[in-house]
């Protein structure tokens, strides 16, 4: 069954104060199913993150609907995790006390809820920094806080955007493996948006290929990669290779003219 089914879906936006018309999607149509992990990547600007608002429900489509569990997405959707692309910390509360809020929210056991928020800031190796407020840490480290906090209450659906893009190669790598064995262990779907192909294919089962602006869907890519994976190795597999040939051949004719090579003979 999926849990997630864009209908064609259109987004237009309206320019505050111009007037301008910016048309972010069109005819956007694709399922989620259940514990799918799935990525979507597209050229900057397509409308990738818009798709995740609109399943949030920060946002209703201009045409088209989406539907979270066989429901239609008409108000804010709290049955959904979402890891923003920034990271949405309140300025005013400690890295502890950001990633307790969901969990004081859902009147989580006192016991129980600093145990998971303990866990979670080692998970994230944001030991020491405890007391601090966002301001005072890093943009990696912030977006570290705001996975924990994400993913501290554990909803089943995940939906994030570019979490690991400010964060360092060495703690990404970590944080997707520990991503993949969340996912596995606890039965997650995921919806990940990135501008990472190589990362995609490390984590995902399909890739949702986006056109550039207004952003449709150009192809979809089964990752046929065996699982469990090591992120740090599954980049030496065969298949990735093929793939991720395959991916990036449908991938750069998205790309602006800034990688368009001279015919031969031209010069
Ligand atoms: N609130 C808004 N008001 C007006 N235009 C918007 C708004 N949000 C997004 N847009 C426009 O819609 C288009 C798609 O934006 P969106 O943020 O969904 O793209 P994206 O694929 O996530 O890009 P990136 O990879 O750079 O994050 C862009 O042209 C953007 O300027
Ligand atoms: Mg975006």
């Amino acid at each position: 069954m999926s849990v997630v089914r864009f209908d064609n879906v259109g987004q237009t936006y309206e320019i505050h104060k111009t007037g301008h018309l910016v048309q972010a999607l069109s005819d956007v149509t694709f399922d989620v199913a259940e514990k799918e992990f799935c990525a979507i990547v597209g050229p900057s600007g397509c409308g990738k993150s818009t798709l995740l608002h609109l399943l949030a429900g920060l946002k209703t489509p201009t045409s088209g609907e989406v539907f979270f569990r066989s429901h239609k997405v008409e108000a804010i959707n709290t049955a959904v995790g979402y890891v923003t692309q920034d990271s949405r910390l309140l300025p005013w509360m400690t890295v502890v006390d950001n990633i307790r809020l969901p969990l004081d929210i859902r009147k989580v056991a006192r016991k129980e809820r600093d145990k998971l928020v303990e866990e979670w800031i080692a998970l994230v190796g944001l030991e020491g920094f405890e007391s601090v407020y966002p301001s005072q840490l890093s943009g990696g480290m912030q977006k570290r806080c705001s996975i924990a906090r994400t993913l501290v209450y554990g909803p089943d659906v995940l939906l994030m955007d570019e979490p690991f893009a400010a964060v360092d190669a060495i703690t990404r790598t970590v944080l997707q493996q520990i991503l993949l064995d969340l996912w596995s262990n606890y039965q997650k779907t995921v919806l990940f948006v990135t501008h990472d192909l190589n990362e995609a294919l490390t984590l995902a089962d399909r890739i949702i290929v986006m056109t550039k602006r207004p952003g449709r869907i150009k192809a979809q890519i089964e990752v046929s990669i065996q699982r469990p994976r090591d992120v740090f190795h599954v980049a030496e597999l065969p298949e990735f290779t093929k793939l991720h040939r395959e991916l990036w051949d449908v991938f750069r004719s998205e790309i602006d003219g800034s990688l368009s090579q001279p015919e031969r003979g031209q010069d």
